[in-house]
């Protein structure tokens, strides 16, 4: 399949392009990219059929990448399976997603890594990278075989959804991990201090009469995490960042040169915890929506680089996990499908430019997780995500091929949208 795509805007924050070019993919790769590519594709080899996109008006950029999915197969296929989960990613322009192991099973093993890259492969939609546990079981007491887990296919550690509480574990967990360039990807939540509460703990937990998770909850463990690392020389990338604390903590642990990095997702810069007021327990997430000023934290930190990557959450959940009293509620958001428009904001607002987004949803998860993605250079997977930055439209949660409809976004009116995602020189999803 040769394809040539004219007339976009294309950016790589990689390779420092921010202009309007031609692009054109054969073989599953970046062949070339260019001005006026239509004369030299043709010259080159008339036999083959080359399709044409006119792309005038629409920004071309490398294919988008959600280090944080959860996926729910093997064990809770009523709320997302590795296909279902893969079309969600296609049709929100994710080009790739790493899926957290907090599966049934827990993926902790060879065989479960293996089974979700067989499913993924089968699927044949996204790249779909699975990420190992810590611990076995993610019961936080002894450690997975990392190398054996890293052979079958993982591409990062964590215990996702659970904390690793024990100290001396993570300790290990750093130096193991490190040793085999794998990246440790820490929930941090100190679940002592975050007990028995289902939102943030605040004004608005105290009139709505709901238990409180205090923002210390998740700042003593990145304390500890960046200790660790600093400690011990390592690396730790700090999931789902929800505080003003957190970002001071980051922001200052990267100034003094420890190897921390870190994501948020777009809801922690979308709500606030005012929103509950609704009791909708699909607001409810764990680490919970935060304050107003927390919120304006993490723009700051998303601004001057402290936050690296804005990644999903991804958290589907059935009807039954969420129609039910707001203690009782599954925490998470199923994002895949609107974390690009909400995360476009950010420009409308002047907080991140272009090429600044994209960094943070390509380029940055892609070194992060050493993948070699992330990037428009010649010889690269043609890899791509075109979006249409005028579209408005309205979220439906009905229409999602996730099977997750849980977002509180339903109904919503937002602006700009993947149009073409393309993964290794095919098109996987095409909503013009
Ligand atoms: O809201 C969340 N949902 N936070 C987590 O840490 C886990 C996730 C899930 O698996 O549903």
């Amino acid at each position: 399949m040769r394809l040539l795509l004219t007339g976009a805007r294309i950016i790589d924050p990689a390779q420092n392009i921010d202009s309007r070019m031609d692009i054109f993919l054969e073989d599953g790769k970046i062949a070339k990219i260019g001005e006026n590519l239509s004369k030299a594709t043709k010259s080159k080899d008339s036999e083959k059929i080359t399709k044409i996109v006119d792309l005038t008006g629409m920004i071309l950029v490398p294919g988008l990448i959600d280090m944080h999915t959860h996926l729910r197969e093997p064990g809770f296929e009523y709320k997302e399976t590795i296909a279902s989960g893969a079309a969600a990613a296609a049709a929100g322009g994710f080009t790739s997603i790493a899926c957290m192991p907090n599966t049934e099973p827990i993926n902790d093993s060879r065989s479960i890594t293996e089974f979700i890259r067989r499913k993924a492969t089968e699927t044949s939609l996204v790249n779909v990278y699975p990420i190992g546990a810590v611990s076995r079981n993610s019961a936080g007491s002894q450690l997975t075989e990392f190398w054996d887990l890293q052979e079958a296919g993982i591409v990062a550690l964590s215990d996702d959804g659970k904390p690793v509480m024990n100290a001396a574990l993570m300790r290990r967990a750093m130096e193991y991990a490190f040793s085999l360039q794998l990246p440790v990807i820490s929930h941090c939540e100190d679940i002592n201090l975050s007990a028995n509460g289902s939102m943030n703990e605040g004004y608005y937990s105290t009139i709505l009469g709901l238990n409180g998770i205090p923002g210390i909850a998740e700042e003593a463990m990145i304390a500890r995490d960046i200790l660790i690392a600093e400690f011990t020389g390592t690396s730790v990338h700090i999931a789902h960042v929800s505080t003003a604390g957190s970002v001071r903590l980051i922001r200052d642990a990267k100034k003094r040169g420890i190897k921390v990095t870190a994501e948020t997702a777009p809801h922690y810069f979308t709500l606030t915890d005012e929103a509950l007021q609704s009791y909708d327990t699909n607001l409810k997430v764990n680490p919970p929506l935060r304050s107003e000023q927390d919120v304006a934290a993490i723009k700051e930190g998303l601004a001057d680089g402290t936050i690296d990557v804005i990644a999903c959450d991804h958290a589907p959940h059935g009807r039954t996990d969420k129609e039910v009293e707001f203690e009782y509620a599954a925490n998470g958001i199923s994002g895949l499908e609107t974390s690009l428009a909400l995360s476009l904001n950010l420009i409308n607002s002047k907080i991140l430019t272009w090429p600044e987004l994209i960094a943070k949803m390509s380029t940055n998860p892609a070194r992060i997780l050493h993948l070699p993605k992330g990037t428009l250079e010649t010889g690269a997977d043609a890899d791509i995500t075109v979006i249409d930055p005028l579209l408005k439209w309205t979220v439906d949660v009905q229409a999602f091929r996730s099977r997750g409809k849980n977002s509180p976004f339903n109904g919503r009116q937002i602006q700009g949208k993947a149009i073409l995602t393309i993964v290794g020189g095919e098109i996987k999803y095409d909503g013009r």
